[in-house]
């Protein structure tokens, strides 16, 4: 009985440790990331002021930086410099970002709130929020071609990569017209949900870690563990915002709950129940993580990271 408890405590501590040790990693991978953000985009005051205020708007409003920090944690984990890796993490930034300020706009989800403040298009006009949109995703892929720290061979891979993640008919683009055409639609299923969820949100997801996994040079064993990892946890990124638009609340989530319902969006909670969500959720956690099992070096940040997503709460 002792021994159990020692056992389990011992175990519990060992989680508290790595989700306190990922917590960290994050924090200061924002802080890295952000100020090389700073660095990359075109200041206030210079001509077009307000596509570029736009930009820093939605761009420095908070984000939690999680597919930059992807990018470190899979390059840092196959042993890519960081100095490798921070052009890759920028761009998967701006280009979610980009998603972001085009996902609010009326004739898409039609959100006031984004990252705690009133949305790129409420704040700057309509017009002005689809060109900030526009130069987010293309600042993305100048700044990887640019980037003189990573070798021009791997700058072309991850370029192709990021495009194939962020487009059609496999990536993001893909995902959220499906999204939309789903909205108010009767029988979308639960495979169908899946595949919106992986193309949406998944697939950015994924990509962002294989980049990092590429970049270090990772053996193709190991890129193709990763890129199962995180195509589960791009997954589950997406069970756990459905989650937390019917749980949370505004002041957590920095936008405004409960607008799923509202829209009639597929989503996992709609679909299944709470419940069930909570156990898929829990069961792609696993799944995640179970990937990386594949992987002959530690993993324990990966894991850790699948783990803060499953119970994040904002
Ligand atoms: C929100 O992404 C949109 C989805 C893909 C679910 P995040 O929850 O990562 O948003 P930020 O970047 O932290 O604001
Ligand atoms: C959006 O999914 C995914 C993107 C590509 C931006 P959602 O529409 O659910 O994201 P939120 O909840 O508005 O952040
Ligand atoms: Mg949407
Ligand atoms: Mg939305
Ligand atoms: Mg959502």
């Amino acid at each position: 009985m002792t021994k159990m408890k020692a056992s389990s405590d011992t175990a519990d501590a060992r989680a508290v440790a790595t989700a306190e040790g990922a917590r960290e990693f994050l924090s200061r991978a924002r802080s890295v990331v952000d100020a090389r953000l700073d660095a990359l985009v075109p200041a206030e005051g210079v001509e077009p002021t307000a596509v570029h205020a736009a930009i820093r708007w939605s761009l420095f409003a908070g984000g939690k930086r999680l597919r930059p920090a992807l990018v470190l944690a899979a390059g840092e984990t196959f042993g890519a410099r960081r100095a490798e890796l921070m052009a890759t993490a920028c761009a998967f930034e701006l280009v979610h970002t980009y998603s972001l300020v085009h996902d609010d706009l009326p004739s898409m989800d039609d959100d006031d709130l984004r990252r705690g403040r009133p949305t790129c298009h409420v704040r700057f006009g309509e017009a002005t929020a689809i060109l900030a949109g526009d130069a987010l995703q293309s600042l993305a892929f100048q700044t990887i071609a640019e980037d003189e720290g990573l070798d021009p061979t791997l700058r072309v891979r991850v370029v192709a990569e990021l495009a194939r993640a962020a487009g059609t008919p496999d990536g993001m683009v893909a995902g959220q017209s499906l999204d939309l055409a789903a909205e108010s639609r009767a029988g979308v299923g639960a495979d169908e949900l899946d595949r919106i969820h992986e193309r949406k949100t998944g697939a950015m997801i994924a990509a962002a870690a294989r980049c990092g996994a590429i970049i270090a040079g990772a053996a193709a064993r190991e890129l193709e563990a990763v890129s199962l990892y995180a195509a589960r946890l791009g997954l589950l990124f997406q069970i756990t915002d459905d989650l937390l638009d019917v749980t949370a609340s505004a002041e957590d989530l920095g936008k405004t709950p409960g607008k799923d319902a509202r829209a009639l969006k597929a989503t996992y909670p709609a679909l299944h129940g709470l419940e069930a969500a909570r156990g898929r959720a829990r069961a792609v956690c696993r799944e995640a993580c179970a990937a990386l099992d594949a992987v002959e070096r530690p993993t324990s940040l990966l894991r850790a990271l699948a783990l803060l997503t499953l119970e994040r709460r904002a």
